[in-house]
């Protein structure tokens, strides 16, 4: 519901009337075609019969706690939400739903281009939960979803990639700026870099995909992962209704055979690896 969310936002400031066009209405309307959808197909705890999966449901879906270091992360992207430093357009991707001007300011990017709140602290749980040996994050951007997970991660590493130096630039700021010293920033294109971290790290345990959404990019970009992957590891795919694409992307994602299980919480779809478990999908209504 990002874009939809972003529209309304938008809408309410009274700004960035732009953005209000033909394909994105009519991508706003898909996302709520699929978004009744969802609340027609998904469950609650009472629908989800799987141990592991449960657990996930208490310890991560369905939680809501409050650490300290939530509120200067914030604090960041409020600072974010207020600055109208332009940056130039350097968008290796899907491409942003606020019209084709060859600059941005910080503040448009802050509103339309990051995890909301919820969905970062969500990753937060998600990490603190798994503690992964490592992250991979395909899309920096500002870093908020960085700074979240880098700080789920006390001991381990987190690799994130961002194509627009600028951006991969004021990022870097901010981390430094939050005392978050397990980052590893990378600038470059997901093309160039993923496959060389993918090698650097041997088994990956958590890969944050959030760039590029896109059909053939997002499978690429998987089937990339997969020899990487372990029993243990989580592939995250923000945004899988984002595009009849993306849906798309995310059918053929949670078919593959070494999909175990996978977890649709509409605005984003986690899959597992569990060798010996027999196929399940949940579609979780948090
Ligand atoms: C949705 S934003 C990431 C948001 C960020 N994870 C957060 O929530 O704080 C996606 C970013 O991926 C970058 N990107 C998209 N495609 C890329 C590619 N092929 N190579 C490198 N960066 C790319 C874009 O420049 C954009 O900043």
């Amino acid at each position: 519901m990002k874009l939809l969310e972003t529209q309304i936002f938008l809408k309410s400031r009274n700004e960035h009337r732009e953005c209000l066009t033909f394909e994105n209405m009519k991508r706003a309307l898909f996302q709520l075609f699929e978004y009744l959808g969802f609340l027609k197909q998904s469950v609650n705890a009472h629908g989800i019969h799987s141990p592991f999966v449960y657990n996930l449901y208490n310890e991560v879906l369905n939680t809501d706690k409050e650490y300290y270091f939530f509120g200067p992360i914030e604090s960041l992207r409020a600072s974010y939400l207020t600055n109208n430093n332009t940056i130039k357009k350097y968008d290796l991707g899907a491409g942003s739903v606020l019209g084709n001007s060859p600059e941005q300011n910080i503040a448009r990017i802050a509103c339309t281009s990051l995890q909301s709140a919820k969905n970062a602290r969500l990753l937060f749980r998600l990490a603190d939960f798994l503690q992964p040996e490592n992250i991979i994050e395909l899309g920096t951007s500002l870093g908020i979803s960085t700074c979240y997970l880098g700080k789920a991660l006390t001991r381990s590493k987190i690799y994130t990639i961002e194509g627009n130096p600028e951006l991969a630039a004021v990022a870097q700021q901010g981390f430094k700026k939050l005392g978050i010293n397990n980052i590893i920033s990378v600038n470059g294109s997901f093309e160039e870099h993923f496959p060389k971290i993918l090698h650097q790290c041997k088994n990956v345990d958590f890969i944050l995909f959030d760039g590029n959404h896109r059909l053939e990019p997002t499978l690429s970009y998987f089937h990339l992962a997969l020899p990487f992957k372990s029993e243990n590891s989580v592939f995250v795919f923000d945004d899988i209704y984002w595009s009849k694409e993306m849906k798309e992307a995310w059918e053929n994602i949670k078919s593959h055979p070494e999909v175990s299980i996978s977890v649709d919480l509409f605005d984003m779809g986690l899959v597992f690896f569990k060798t010996g478990a027999s196929k399940q999908h949940f579609k979780i209504r948090i």
